[in-house]
């Protein structure tokens, strides 16, 4: 079973590097606008920047890397959008599979796949057990997933198992059946696009979590706006609600001057 690292049950320790990175890549489609190009031309370049940032994070040794590809809601979205964003998912993973298969990464991929088609799930699975034994970096993919789905689905699972548990289960009893449980809570949050808002992504998993939110569209994010927003995370206290003077003296980035504090 998964080790039990609840930020609110246990006070995790605040790496350097981020063990754990979670990413919404938005403002695909505002950056196909700006160049006069269909929605779905800026859908095709995220794919472009989440290799350029799936490589980084593995040089820089980050351990997770988890992505928001498709929402819960993003059924909502015109049909054909919708559509092509089921065949760019295939077609990404028949294509990129080897590939991080080559270099030691893991695949997952979380949310309710009930909905997407045999083909594209009979895919998914096989990417997973490909690299089910990759340990240099583990890449999960969020598709049709929403964070409330993952809570309601977890309590659903885990009663279902247990339902001697329906009074009494704590949060080491749930952990177990939530689409996250084999990570590290996200360390850092980064949202493209403008937006400040969660959109029903990990809402359970970022309860301590750093939010760093840039304008940069997800198709123009690269190398040094990861290290822009690693930077940004270095800055920050985090204290897991304890008061400053309670943590320990090291700041991440090793200061520790007053005036580093929140820059
Ligand atoms: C994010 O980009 C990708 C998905 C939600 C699939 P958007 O498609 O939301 O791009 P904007 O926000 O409309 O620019
Ligand atoms: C969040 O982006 C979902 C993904 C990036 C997959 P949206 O563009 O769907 O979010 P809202 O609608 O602006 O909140
Ligand atoms: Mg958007």
């Amino acid at each position: 079973m998964a080790l039990f690292q609840s930020s609110t049950c246990i006070i995790p320790d605040a790496p350097a590097i981020p063990r754990h990175i979670a990413i919404i890549m938005d403002g695909n489609g505002r950056w196909a606008k700006q160049r006069f190009m269909p929605r779905v031309a800026g859908h095709q370049r995220g794919v472009e920047a989440l290799r350029e940032v799936v490589k980084a994070c593995r040089s820089l040794g980050v351990e997770h890397l988890t992505v928001f590809a498709f929402s819960s809601e993003n059924w909502r979205r015109p049909a054909d959008e919708v559509s092509f964003l089921m065949s760019l998912f295939l077609v990404m993973l028949e294509r990129e599979v080897a590939k991080l298969h080559e270099n030691n990464i893991r695949l997952k991929i979380i949310g309710d796949h009930s909905r997407f088609d045999d083909k594209l799930r009979q895919t998914m699975q096989e990417a997973e057990q490909l690299t089910a034994n990759n340990s240099a970096l583990t890449l999960t993919i969020a598709a049709n997933y929403g964070g409330r789905w993952d809570v309601m689905h977890a309590v659903k699972a885990m009663l279902n198992e247990h339902p001697q548990l329906a009074q009494t289960f704590t949060e080491q009893d749930l952990q177990p059946y939530l689409s996250m449980s084999d990570a590290p809570e996200p360390d850092l949050f980064i949202r493209t696009g403008g937006e400040q808002r969660i959109s029903n992504f990990m809402l359970w998993q970022l309860a301590y979590t750093e939010l760093y939110f840039t304008d940069t569209l997800w198709p123009a994010f690269d190398r040094n706006e990861l290290d822009k927003a690693i930077a940004s995370y270095q800055k920050r206290e985090r204290r897991f609600g304890r008061t400053s003077e309670q943590l320990p003296g090291e700041k991440l980035n090793g200061k520790s001057e007053q005036g580093e504090r929140n820059a």
